[in-house]
């Protein structure tokens, strides 16, 4: 049984997606498939053409899905299917209230993204991106007692902010170098946490009490901006701040000020406001501040199965069936 070309349902896709998925939309066979065929971010306007009519979207975090894109979308749209597991970038009141289903990615990312985050801490802690440069620069004299001397994770505390899935799988990756405390936060004790040894405390207790504090909750109004001055004034001098979750969990400014002034000791960002960080970011003349361009989930593997997972999640929308993951609205 095939369509004809009149029951294929649109459905606009927002960029280039690994084949995996896209090979998927194309042998489902209903689907009359517009793809902003780019490895950059489709323009706005482009965007808000392209969209016109369709009756599933595939979008990534880049893309603001707000009233604007669903109203140029029109009364069609039935499925968004976001290539992701973050969904701070929809309007997720507005999507609601047109009774759009929506897709996403959680839990296939979970290990690429602890896995990365670990080498973020290491990396930011061990200070490899200073000696990798001295070794190139000359700045290598000797074996010194004192240099390049650094932070370790054996018998540290390490407190995660946001023990949800990537919280958990950093924990559960970081306890076998020697953590001798887990801390954590979030908005209700985890049974899983038992697993880590992790102790549920208040924000104020992680914060003075950890040598490593790691972000890993979801962007919501609770959390944009949670980390600014008076949260880096509790940190120890010694400590590290990690975030693998979304740029505006931080304040930059306040950010720069605790590092520039040592009042922290170093900071990894995996995500950063705005994305890509201009080059002339304040934070990148930092020494003891890694940044890295929001490659969390960025292996071959991953990305080729979030696009499957993505692009089954917009089929079972169209469809009216059940998503492998819904996100329940
Ligand atoms: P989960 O929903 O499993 O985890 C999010 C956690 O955040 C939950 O445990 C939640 O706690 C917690 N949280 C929510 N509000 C607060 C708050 N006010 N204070 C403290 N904690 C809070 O999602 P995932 O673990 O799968 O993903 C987490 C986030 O990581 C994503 O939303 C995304 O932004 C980011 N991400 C980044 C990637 C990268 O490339 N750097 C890759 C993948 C994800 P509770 O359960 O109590 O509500
Ligand atoms: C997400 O999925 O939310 C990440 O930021 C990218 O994989």
């Amino acid at each position: 049984y095939r369509m004809s070309a009149q029951q294929m349902l649109k459905v606009y896709v927002t960029r280039r997606i690994p084949q995996e998925g896209m090979k998927l939309l194309q042998k489902a066979g209903i689907c009359n498939l517009s793809v902003w065929d780019s490895d950059e971010p489709v323009p706005r306007a482009e965007l808000l053409k392209g969209v016109a009519g369709a009756h599933g979207l595939l979008c990534l975090l880049s893309d603001k899905i707000d009233a604007e894109v669903l109203d140029a979308a029109g009364p069609n749209l039935k499925v968004i299917s976001t290539l992701s597991v973050g969904f701070d970038h929809l309007a997720i009141d507005e999507i609601k209230k047109r009774g759009i289903r929506v897709g996403y990615t959680p839990d296939v990312l979970t290990d690429a993204t602890a896995e990365l985050t670990v080498a973020l801490l290491l990396t930011t802690c061990r200070r490899l991106p200073e000696g990798v440069e001295e070794v190139k620069n000359g700045g290598w004299s000797t074996w010194k007692p004192l240099w390049l001397c650094s932070y370790g994770l054996s018998g540290s505390t390490v407190g995660v902010i946001g023990l949800g899935r990537i919280g958990l799988a950093i924990a559960r990756r970081l306890k076998p170098f020697g953590v001798k405390r887990l801390l954590y936060t979030g908005r209700q004790p985890k049974p899983q946490a038992q697993e880590v040894d992790g102790e549920y405390v208040p924000l104020d207790t992680l914060v003075r009490e950890s040598d490593f504090v790691v972000v890993s909750c979801s962007l919501t109004p609770d959390t944009q901006g949670l980390c600014d001055k008076t949260f880096f004034s509790k940190m120890k001098k010694t400590s590290v701040f990690i975030n693998t979750s979304r740029g505006a969990v931080v304040n930059q400014e306040d950010l720069f000020g605790a590092l520039s002034s040592g009042q922290i000791a170093a900071a990894g960002l995996d995500v950063t406001t705005p994305e890509p960080l201009p080059t002339d970011h304040p934070l990148l003349s930092l020494k003891n501040c890694v940044v890295l361009p929001h490659i969390g989930s960025a292996t071959y593997s991953t990305r080729g199965v979030m696009s499957e997972l993505t692009a089954n999640n917009l089929l079972a929308g169209l469809t009216g069936s059940e998503m492998p993951s819904e996100l329940k609205l």
